[in-house]
């Protein structure tokens, strides 16, 4: 049996990301906003409860804490330094734990500046670590711990980045850590000129204490959400983030879709990561998703439905990417979740294709991985995620330089970084993010060398 999973949330990206993120995995086990988990009513039972048994054969205890009354509540801490987001998120979700939430009593947010999140984060150290050690005590076998949140801010980039070295020292090697990252739209960067810097010093706390990371951006959401507009003819989400969020959510709950609802096949967070992580160099992924239209409720009257074999190849093409893809794409490992799927003749005849068409690098053994994934109780029509390990990320990563580069070679802004304005205190700073572009580099690097056939006696 695998072990529980601890989620971390922080700011607001993080939060309104982990928002859509329980209210998908209540809807797929079951249980309502407040808690309450009703699989035995006969409405759930023919809505689809699994292989159509009356008993629930999942395992929604290993993200939600149940209560001694009866309720389920998500493993889950959310930390905030303005408390709008979080208020919006318990008043909409009783379910929610009010004791595993941390606000900031200033409450006036990090100003977009990684440095106020990331020192928030050492002033309040003995808080932040005791409200998740306590989450975690509830665990009787704690196995990964997972972190949401936007690399370009200040709370969630700083703070989380914060929590990353923390949480490192004191769980280490013990358990998993898994992020989910989100990039800002390119239009975004121009309003916060700093961006590029609070996201240079992120990446440097994922690529050194990170097991995986998911990589996500806006603009490539917001593509995939306009062709959902365009398709159905349906309107655009009605709030900011609301139609990008729920396809995060989606991507993250298919994830641990065969944890949740257990099968013979990748059902613990290791089985999975090691189909996709093959070296601790190259643990940035990529998702993909589809069909969108259905995932996030639009009218899909104008759509066929699609058979396991069409959705395979499907979300080979990067417009259903989830992350920016600029030039061709090599692929180091993928793994094709399908939610609801019945046919293995589909399947295979899907992956034998899907291995015809997609590019590996050269030193591995091609395979397109399936996940036969169990239908949750919420689900309609089959769906299809993505994960894999890819080229794209050395693009994505290089651009983000770039747009560094652009700031750190006349020192631009890098007072909102220095705790005084001496040309010591200064230099010092600049060091620190030579350190973090060396490593960002190093990683571009690992996952431009990997499409060589060497690579693996280069090591
Ligand atoms: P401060 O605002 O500085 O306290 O930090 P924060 O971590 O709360 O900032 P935020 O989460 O707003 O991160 C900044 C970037 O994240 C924004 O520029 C947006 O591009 C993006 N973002 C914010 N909220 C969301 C969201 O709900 N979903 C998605 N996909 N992106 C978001």
């Amino acid at each position: 049996m695998p072990g529980e999973t601890v989620t971390i949330q922080a700011g607001q990206c993080g939060n309104q990301v982990g928002f859509q993120y329980w209210n998908q995995l209540a809807q797929e086990h079951a249980i309502s906003i407040d808690g309450e988990r009703s699989v035995f009513s006969t409405q759930n039972v023919s809505n689809g409860a699994p292989n159509g048994q009356d008993k629930p054969n999942d395992h929604p205890e290993l993200f939600f804490h149940q209560t001694s009354n009866n309720r389920y509540t998500p493993r889950s801490v959310m930390i905030d330094l303005e408390p709008s987001v979080i208020t919006k998120c318990t008043n909409s979700m009783p379910m929610i734990n009010p004791r595993n939430l941390h606000v900031s009593e200033q409450g006036n947010g990090a100003g977009n500046n990684w440095l106020n999140g990331y020192s928030y984060g050492s002033q309040y150290e003995d808080d932040l670590l005791n409200l998740i050690d306590r989450e975690c005590d509830k665990c009787d076998n704690l196995n990964n711990l997972q972190l949401f949140h936007s690399v370009a801010g200040g709370t969630g980039a700083g703070i989380g980045s914060f929590l990353l070295e923390a949480l490192n020292d004191r769980y280490g090697s013990k358990k998993l850590m898994n992020t989910f990252l989100i990039f800002p739209s390119s239009e975004g960067t121009s309003d916060v000129v700093v961006q590029p810097y609070n996201t240079m010093l992120t990446l440097k706390r994922l690529i050194d204490f990170s097991d995986a990371t998911v990589v996500f951006d806006n603009d490539a959401l917001t593509g995939v959400e306009n062709m959902i507009v365009k398709n159905t003819g349906s309107d655009r989400a009605t709030s900011a983030f609301q139609g990008p969020n729920k396809l995060i959510a989606m991507a993250l709950a298919s994830i641990s879709n065969p944890i949740r609802f257990p099968g013979y096949m990748y059902s613990s967070y290791e089985l999975i990561l090691s189909t996709l992580v093959p070296t601790p160099d190259l643990k940035f992924l990529s998702a993909a998703i589809a069909p969108v239209s259905e995932i996030v409720g639009h009218n899909s009257t104008r759509l066929h439905a699609m058979n396991e074999y069409d959705l395979i190849l499907e979300l080979l093409d990067d417009k259903y990417k989830m992350n920016r893809v600029s030039e061709p794409v090599n692929y180091i490992a993928m793994l094709t979740y399908l939610i609801g799927s019945e046919s293995q003749h589909e399947i295979r005849k899907g992956i034998i294709k899907a291995q015809s068409r997609v590019q590996f690098v050269p030193w591995t053994s091609s395979s397109v991985h399936v996940v036969s994934g169990h239908k949750p109780y919420s689900a309609g029509s089959l769906t299809g995620v993505q994960i894999s390990n890819n080229s794209s990320i050395a693009s994505m990563f290089t651009k983000v330089v770039k747009q560094f580069d652009r700031l750190a070679q006349r020192g631009a802004y890098i007072n909102n970084y220095t705790e005084s304005n001496d040309a010591a205190e200064r230099a010092r700073v600049l060091e620190i993010f030579a350190e973090c572009k060396e490593s960002v580099i190093g990683v571009i690097d690992e996952y431009r060398a990997c499409q060589d056939l060497s690579y693996l006696d280069d090591a």
